[in-house]
């Protein structure tokens, strides 16, 4: 396929790029030097001329604290950027794979959300993601939405690096275990994102690391496999004091016969320090 990727530069575009030059795919890879997703021009006359047969959007703004006060700015990036792609891709008439976010639910739920559930944004970041989903589903491009949630990647900083990283300078941590989520390695998303795009499976899918843990069994997890002995001590969200509020149950499940199934979490966190050993033992820092 001939594969464009928008956000290329990012953590989950990196490893979408991986994933597809791997596969053996045309690929061209955007970063945000390259396309800025907020012109629209700019999206309509790339996407013209590349004139891919799929385009996986990655680009987006992701400071989730940073959102609140700047909820104008991340909509143009994750709102009207993503229709802006969606409508470039829509006359190209290629299919867009369009990267979305649990945080679209409000995390009052006790049971694992399905794409039906019905949605409700706590956050700007979330309200932006919602409204790059509409967006998406309005520009009559063939679609696919893909809601994930807790990504950590080789191409950029994550909850696993920060917990490596804390746990080397101090032997007793806090960790949050008051929000319940699903870690997923954007490897395995990559790969997810790939095969839905060649594909007939269209419309919302759920898809992140099986199974389901809090933020401190996440990190009472990493120090396990990372053979280090850190005191990881409970503690709540509201502690933190953080401008951004987030759902305090975020776990996703499909209810789709066509949905697409990712390794269990703990594997996808054991994937990440093996290519993360290699990639050092290797020097190249990834
Ligand atoms: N990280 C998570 O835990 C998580 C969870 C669920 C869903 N997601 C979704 O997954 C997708 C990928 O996220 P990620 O974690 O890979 O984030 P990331 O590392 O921040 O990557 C996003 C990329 O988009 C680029 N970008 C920002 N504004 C842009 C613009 N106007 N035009 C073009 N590119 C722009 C960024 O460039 P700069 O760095 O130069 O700004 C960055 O390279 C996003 O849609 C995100 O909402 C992430």
């Amino acid at each position: 396929m001939r594969v464009l990727v928008t956000g290329a530069g990012g953590m989950l575009g990196q490893d979408v790029v991986g994933a597809a030059r791997g596969g053996g795919h045309e690929v061209t890879a955007l970063t945000r030097s390259d396309l800025d997703v907020t012109n629209g021009a700019a999206a309509a006359r790339t996407i013209r001329d590349v004139c891919p047969e799929v385009v996986v959007n990655c680009a987006a703004w992701t400071d989730v604290d940073g959102a609140e006060a700047q909820e104008e700015e991340a909509t143009k990036v994750n709102g009207e950027g993503a229709g802006n792609v969606a409508r470039a891709t829509a006359e190209a008439g290629a299919v867009l794979v369009h990267v979305s976010s649990d945080y679209v639910f409000d995390g009052n739920g006790r049971a694992p959300y399905v794409e039906s559930d019905p949605v409700k944004p706590l956050s700007a970041y979330g309200r932006s993601k919602l409204a790059g989903e509409r967006e998406v589903a309005d520009a009559g491009s063939r679609h696919v939405i893909v809601r994930s949630s807790w990504l950590f990647g080789l191409g950029g900083g994550n909850f696993v690096e920060t917990m490596l990283r804390r746990g080397a300078e101090q032997d007793e941590l806090r960790v949050v275990n008051d929000q319940i989520g699903c870690p997923t390695f954007t490897v395995h998303l990559a790969g997810a994102l790939l095969d839905l795009a060649g594909g007939q499976a269209l419309g919302i899918h759920h898809v992140a690391g099986a199974g389901a843990c809090s933020w401190h069994a996440f990190a009472v997890e990493i120090f396990r496999q990372a053979g280090m002995e850190v005191r990881v001590d409970p503690m709540a969200t509201a502690q933190l004091e953080r401008p951004a509020p987030r759902p305090a149950y975020s776990v996703l499940a499909t209810a789709r016969d066509d949905g697409v199934a990712l390794p269990e979490w703990r594997e996808g966190l054991a994937d990440y320090l093996s290519e993360r050993g290699s990639a050092s033992d290797a020097g190249t820092g990834r």
